[in-house]
Formats: structure tokens, sequence, C-alpha cells
């Protein structure tokens, strides 16, 4: 008999992304097959996010899509979504028969194996597990960059956000297992590692040694073969000095820090209950300035949270320029379930949201223009990504993250996973463009 195939699609952060490889490595493990289309396959996963209303809402509609033709396929309902709503989804989509949040992943092969005995209803929804998910498997969908987990978990409260109630309490990993992933990737051949977590910052390592995420860095970095290291998400409050300290002296600790501010006023912060002030973001801002690396500083920051004033607004457009990020991620305020911030409304209406949205993008836009202007006529290691076949370019990424993308003198040279030094020669606001600096592969 043919094996059973299965299907996975993700939507949301990197954390989604990378629990979808590890329910893939356990699927594989227990013989199932990928499929790269619903149709084809006896198992149709979803992991879904529901940061905002509007991924949520997306998820009924896409159940809705998969149903059609889909006589004997199971269907699982996994991630944020699925621990939020639970069992409300069996009654909004009769056809589903497992629906998991993340925290339960680890007991996935008896859940699974539920399933197989023909059980039509199976439920993977406590908090409280002190596993954390990890399968041999896990299948990287990446071929040179692999995102490892170090932390799972938030215990924040920020008024809007729903991660605390879909993804549970903090569960460090012990720096062991973390280092022996890191060699075990290295050996297939990865060179660059993203560590994950909600929060990296406050990783505190269960084992005897202890480390904090600082220690942690500097272990990884020295993993032979690993070539970059990046990590999110950092927390202000829980980003410390020591982190900018292990960058500056690490070359593979790669320099790009994203640091969420969220909003650049004071008053705004402590009513999203996010720990910090103004100023003392900026503290933070002036550390990775002034490191000799030149670090690269992105940031997510939310327009329109409740009471949210123009004043308010002003000093988040003021924020953008004292810092003059190299990139951010900029969102609407949406009300979420069971967070504080439901409590104070939703006082902003839609289009001044979306006019302070715009204006952020706008001001955001000129100064990477500007920023990235600069940078022409410098050469930066990138790492081959991709090829856009049509332009004749390699696509690279530096270590700070920008995308630059290159020709090579070469046509017939194969550059996928390689280093190699660029020369800057134009500029985008979201990218650059170089020709490879030849004779000099790294
Ligand atoms: N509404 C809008 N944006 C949100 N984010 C988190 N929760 C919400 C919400 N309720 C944004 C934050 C966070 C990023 C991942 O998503 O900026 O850093
Ligand atoms: Fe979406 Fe947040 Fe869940 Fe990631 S943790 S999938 S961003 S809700």
């Amino acid at each position: 008999m043919a094996s059973k195939t299965f299907y996975i699609e993700t939507f949301g952060c990197q954390m989604n992304v990378h629990d979808s490889e590890k329910v893939a490595g356990a699927l594989l493990q227990r013989g199932y097959a990928r499929v790269e289309a619903p149709d084809a396959a006896d198992l149709v996963f979803y992991n879904t996010c529901s940061i905002r209303d509007k991924a949520e809402q997306k998820v009924f509609q896409r159940l809705q899509q998969f149903k059609r033709g889909a006589n004997g396929k199971v269907f699982a309902v996994l991630g944020c979504v699925a621990q939020q709503e639970g069992e409300k989804i069996f009654e909004r989509a009769p056809h589903v028969s497992l629906v998991a949040g993340s925290a339960s992943y680890a007991r996935l092969p008896e859940l699974l194996a539920r399933i197989e005995a023909g059980e039509r209803r199976v439920t993977g929804l406590s908090l409280d597990t002190d596993e954390t998910f990890e399968t041999p498997l896990t299948r990287r969908d990446h071929p040179h960059r692999a995102y490892l987990t170090i932390i799972e978990g938030c215990d924040k409260s920020c008024a809007y956000c729903v991660v605390p109630f879909t993804r549970g309490p903090e569960r460090s990993r012990a720096s062991a297992s973390i280092l022996q992933e890191a060699r075990e990737l290295a050996e297939q051949g990865y060179t660059e590692i993203q560590l994950l977590g909600q929060n990296v910052n406050s990783y505190r390592d269960p084992s005897p040694a202890g480390w904090n995420f600082a220690q942690l860095l500097r272990q990884v970095a020295r993993v032979p073969g690993i070539r970059r290291v990046r990590f999110t998400t950092s927390h202000p409050r829980d980003f410390g000095r020591d982190i900018v300290e292990a960058i500056d002296e690490n070359p593979v600790l790669c320099n790009h820090v994203h640091l969420p501010v969220q909003s650049g006023s004071s008053l705004v912060l402590a009513r999203m209950q996010r720990l910090y002030t103004r100023e003392e973001y900026l503290r933070r801002i002036e550390w990775l300035k002034q490191s000799p690396r030149q670090i690269a500083i992105s940031t997510d920051i939310i327009v329109g949270f409740p009471g949210e004033t123009e004043e308010d607004f002003q000093d988040t457009l003021r924020l953008l320029d004292q810092v003059e990020y190299d990139s951010i991620f900029s969102f609407k305020y949406s009300p979420r379930p069971n967070t504080a911030a439901l409590a104070l409304g939703d006082a902003v209406p839609d289009e001044e949201k979306q006019r302070r949205l715009l204006m952020v993008q706008e001001k955001q836009r000129a100064i990477q223009i500007r920023r990235h202007a600069a940078l022409i006529g410098s050469v930066a290691e990138v790492l081959v990504e991709g090829r856009n076949q049509a332009l004749g370019q390699w696509i690279g990424r530096t270590a700070q993250h920008r995308i630059l993308n290159f020709t090579h003198p070469d046509k017939s040279a194969s550059l996928l996973g390689a280093y190699l030094p660029v020369l800057v020669t134009r500029s985008g606001p979201n990218s650059l463009v170089g020709e490879a600096v030849t004779g000099a592969v790294v």
C-alpha cells in the first residue's frame, strides 16, 4: 500500500514556520510522505496565526476552501487560532478532526495515533507542558539557513498581544540540547542559524550551567562551520548590554538586531504594558549605535492603539527620525480576544489608523532610500540565497539582513549557498543592487 500523504500550510511568524518544519519531521518519522497540494493529501495540516484579526479571519475561509472535494481526508488545525478557539473550531468547521496549539506539539505522535485509530475529534490544548518540541527529523525549508528554537512561550503581558495566551508560559531549552542541534546543523551543511523565541533575551539555561542569552550566543557562535548567527525576537526590557558586547566580539554574530518598540510615546508604552519608556528604549539604541560593528536595527510599530493621540503618534514619527531604522514592520492595532487592551476599547477609527500607518511607512521609506544610497560604493559579504533568472541576478543577503541582488561575470557559476563579497552599485528603498567582487570566493 502506498504510504499516507500530508500537506501543511503555514501562516504567521518564524516560530510558526519552524513549528511546521518540526511537525513535518514528526510526520515523516511516522512514515507519511509530504505532498505540495492539499488535493493530493490524506492529512491536511493548517498552521494558523491570530496576531491580528485579519489573519484569523482567513483561517475559516481557507478551511472552507479545503473542504471542497475533501472526501476521506483528515483536517488538522494547529497554531495560535487553534489554541485560542479550541473546540469552537469543530463547530465552525465540522470537517476538522484535530485541533492543537503549539504547546502540545510534543504530544503530536500520540494525537496522530488517536486519529489513525479512527477517533473523530482530538484536541491538544493544554498550555502547562514542560516539554519543548524536538524532533530528530525536523525538515528545514531553506537549504542554508536553519531556525533553531531556544525558548518557547512568553511571560510578558503586553496589553495588545495574544501570544501569552496562544503559546503559554516561557520554557527555555537546555543549552546542551541547543548546542547539539547547532552542531548537527553544521554537519548537515547549514552555515546560518537563526535562534528563535518570542523573547530570546529572557533565555535562562535550565541546566546547571545557567547561561543567560548573551552567554548562549557566544557558545553558538563557536560551533565550527556556522558562519552566521541571528536571533529573534528581542524585548527591549530584557535586552542587556552584554548582548551588544557579544556581537562586538564575535564576527559570527550578525550585526543586526530586531528590537520592537511598538510606540514612540511613553504614555502609550505604559498603556501597552511594555515595561519601558521611550528614554529607556533609546538608551538601548545608543548601545547598539556605539558598536564598532555598525549594527543594523529594525523594529515593529503599532499605530492606533486605544487612546493614541495625534501627539503620541507624532512621538512615534520623531522616534523614526531619531533612530533611523534599517527596516520596520508596521501594523494597525487590532483588538484581540483575552487581551488587557480589550478593556480600553478601540477608540481610533480605522480611517485614522490607516492614515497613521501610511505616514509611518512613507517616513520610513524616505529613511531607507537615504540610508541605502549611502551604501553605494561599499562592499558587503552576502550569503547567496537564490537566483532571479529573469533579471540575470543572484539574490544575496548581507549580515545586516539587507537584500543585495548582484550579477556575476561567470554565467555558469553555481553560487547558491556561497559567501561572496559584493560591490554595491545601486540602491532602492527595499534592496540593493551590486556586482560580485570576483576572484575572491570566501
Ligand atoms: N494589533 C496589531 N499589531 C500587533 N502586533 C502584535 N499584536 C498586535 C495587535 N493586536 C504586532 C507587534 C508585534 C508584531 C509581531 O505584531 O508589533 O511586535
Ligand atoms: Fe502569529 Fe504570534 Fe502565533 Fe506567531 S506567535 S503565529 S505571530 S499569533
